[in-house]
Parts: C-alpha cells; sequence; structure tokens
C-alpha cells in the first residue's frame, strides 16, 4: 500500500470536478480506500476524498479519533440543526476557516464491497461528512467559508 500526492488548490482542477459513482467494487477500489486511509493518516487529517488523490470516484475515508470509516457512493439523507465550526482541510495546507454546518446529519453508503449502510453523524464527525462528500462535489470548505481564520490561528500558534 502507499501514501499519495495529495492535490492541493490552485494545482490541479481536478479538486473541481464532479466525481463519478462507484460501480466496480474490486481490488481496485480496495487499495485506493487503504491508501486513503494511510495518506489521511501521514497527513494528520480527519478525512479524505478520492479527487483530493487525483481520482474522480465518489468515495472518501474519515477518522474523527472514533475509528476508520471508508463510504463509497456517499449521500447525506438528512441534516438537522446548524453550528459555526473551523475547517481546514490538506487540499488548502496552512489556512483555515469559519463554515456553517449541520449539528447531526443521515449519510446512506456502501462499504468497500458494495453492502449498503447508514450513519448517524454528530458534531466533528458530522462536519467531516459533509466537509468529505462536498469534495465529491468539487466543492472546497473555502466555497462555503464565512471567515478566513489563518490569521488568527496562526497568531495562536496553531497552524505555521
Ligand atoms: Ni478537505
Amino acid at each position: 500500500m502507499a501514501i499519495r500526492r495529495i492535490m492541493e488548490l490552485g494545482q490541479d482542477d481536478v479538486l473541481r470536478k464532479r466525481a463519478r459513482r462507484v460501480e466496480k467494487f474490486d481490488d481496485r477500489l480496495a487499495a485506493l480506500l487503504t491508501d486513503m486511509a494511510e495518506t489521511m493518516e501521514a497527513g494528520d487529517g480527519a478525512g479524505l476524498a478520492a479527487p483530493q488523490v487525483g481520482v474522480l470516484k465518489r468515495c472518501c475515508v474519515v477518522n474523527v479519533g472514533e475509528g476508520l470509516i471508508e463510504l463509497v457512493n456517499p449521500e447525506i439523507v438528512s441534516r438537522e440543526g446548524e453550528m459555526t465550526v473551523i475547517e481546514a482541510c490538506l487540499s488548502v495546507p496552512g489556512r483555515a476557516g469559519r463554515v456553517v454546518r449541520p449539528e447531526r446529519v443521515t449519510v446512506r453508503a456502501q462499504d468497500r464491497f458494495g453492502n449498503p449502510f447508514e450513519i448517524h453523524g454528530e458534531g466533528m464527525l458530522a462536519v467531516c461528512l459533509c466537509h468529505e462528500i462536498d469534495h465529491l462535489d468539487g466543492v472546497l470548505y473555502v466555497d462555503r467559508m464565512i471567515e478566513d481564520c489563518t490569521e488568527e490561528l496562526r497568531e495562536k500558534g496553531a497552524i505555521s
């Protein structure tokens, strides 16, 4: 397995394209998901979507500290509440911004074998699911940002 190169905003328009639905649940998909989890971990991220490693497939991985979740063809089927959070993205290094996200979401997806499942996310997990699913439609948090927090966090030493 391997750590893949992360595409950065402004370098590659793959981040701006709509990813295609996964139809084949094969070894290639399994390898992609495994590599994505490894790449996310190496980058100290809480989530990573396939377009970020240059692959236009609708899949992502998430880990907010409660274990790895792999999502193939994920869709948000319900959202509740609203909260303001600070987000960052491995494809937008060294920056952060405030975004309004739902407090709770329900996501329907498939696992790496094609089995359907549903996941309920609250707080950080809800944020992360929304952020990663946005990536599959070519949307980055900077598009939804209500305030850039880069300087604020830099002063606090939270980002370098
Ligand atoms: Ni991101």
